[in-house]
């Protein structure tokens, strides 16, 4: 007998609870539990699991021989991607024409193989995978290859990358402020200081710093503006929409309008950071580097990283999210008539 209810759980989050009658005594094993135990991938209770990007959490026993699992409530087609063969996404065939973002999206830990490899999924999302192969000079097939061993590699172990896609438009607006923002915060004051002092000091030995110190200014100087424009105009639009039973009237006309300023700012932040890793060679430091040198390499390298998931959770997910919310919102308008 299975039957399922939603409830909040103490975090106030809407969850499944499935409750299941069992055909053993409460605390022992069922006979697939045993399987995956062999197979090293079981679920113990009270353990997290987020294979298929669902974050599945089996709590335990329940008096009167009741298994109770409790599952974030998710779109169905999430929680059905899990079959006794693993997730159907393991077979799924990577297109050389799906946009480098759409991949990143699918599947978040393709991003390590992508920054191993130079080539943009962020700002650069949009294009074919072919085509950022080929702009970069690689072979497609062995980016290919690369891609399948990356998918099997961390298949069910996406924890350390966040499943942008599966969240909602303020969950998600919400997640980069919270990650993201915050990061740079904290970070690029940190790296102002390095940047400033390392040019003073070496800087006559190593030509290349004026370089690394202009660009970073520059950089942290727009970041900085961006970030306002973002949490204080773009962001609450983007949560208004998704609680909007009609399309809001923004005062910028549509949301498409700061995004399109959002993605051209994103633009110019990806040069920048082009002229820094350009400048410090892939932010490998000089043999003769000191502790603080490495110290600013090591920084502007995760400062990179950082910012391209950044980007591409902004330019991928959320942004084409928003934009076709507006649309559905707009459609749903014309349809009862309503101006
Ligand atoms: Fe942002
Ligand atoms: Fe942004």
């Amino acid at each position: 007998m299975v039957r399922e209810h939603r409830v909040r759980d103490g975090e106030g989050s809407l969850r499944q609870v499935v409750l299941r009658r069992a055909s053993r005594s409460p605390g022992e094993p069922s006979a697939r539990m045993q399987r995956e135990e062999r197979a090293g991938s079981v679920r113990v209770p009270g353990q997290r699991d987020s294979r298929a990007g669902v974050t599945r959490e089996t709590v335990g026993w329940a008096s009167g021989r009741h298994q109770v699992r409790v599952n974030p409530v998710l779109p169905v087609r999430r929680v059905v991607t899990e079959s006794r063969f693993g997730r159907k996404g393991l077979f799924v065939t990577i297109d050389l024409q799906s946009p480098v973002g759409d991949l990143v999206k699918q599947r978040p830990s393709r991003s390590r193989v992508f920054e191993k490899l130079q080539i943009d999924y962020c700002c650069g999302g949009k294009l074919p995978l072919a085509e950022a192969c080929e702009r970069q000079g690689l072979d497609a097939q062995t980016v290919l290859r690369e891609l399948r061993e990356s998918d099997a590699q961390y298949l069910g172990d996406e924890t350390p990358l966040v499943d942008a896609d599966a969240m909602s438009l303020a969950e998600l607006a919400d997640h980069i402020e919270q990650t993201h923002h915050a990061y740079l915060k904290g970070e690029l004051p940190r790296l102002d200081a390095l940047t400033q002092k390392v040019l003073e000091v070496h800087g006559d030995a190593d030509r290349r710093l004026q370089d690394v110190r202009r660009a970073f200014v520059a950089l942290h100087q727009e970041l900085a503006a961006h970030l306002r424009k973002e949490e204080q105009i773009l962001f609450p639009m983007i949560r208004q929409l998704e609680s909007a039973a009609r399309v809001p009237a923004f005062h910028c006309g549509s949301v498409a309008n700061p995004i399109r300023q959002m993605e051209y700012e994103h633009d110019s932040a990806g040069q920048a950071l082009a002229i820094l890793s350009g400048s410090t060679d892939g932010y490998q430091p000089p043999e003769w580097a000191c502790h603080t040198y490495r110290a600013m390499l090591d920084g502007l390298k995760q400062l990179e990283g950082d910012l391209h998931q950044h980007i591409h959770k902004e330019n991928n997910v959320l942004f084409p999210k928003a934009i076709r919310r507006e649309s559905a919102l707009a459609g749903e308008a014309c349809r009862c008539g309503a101006s």
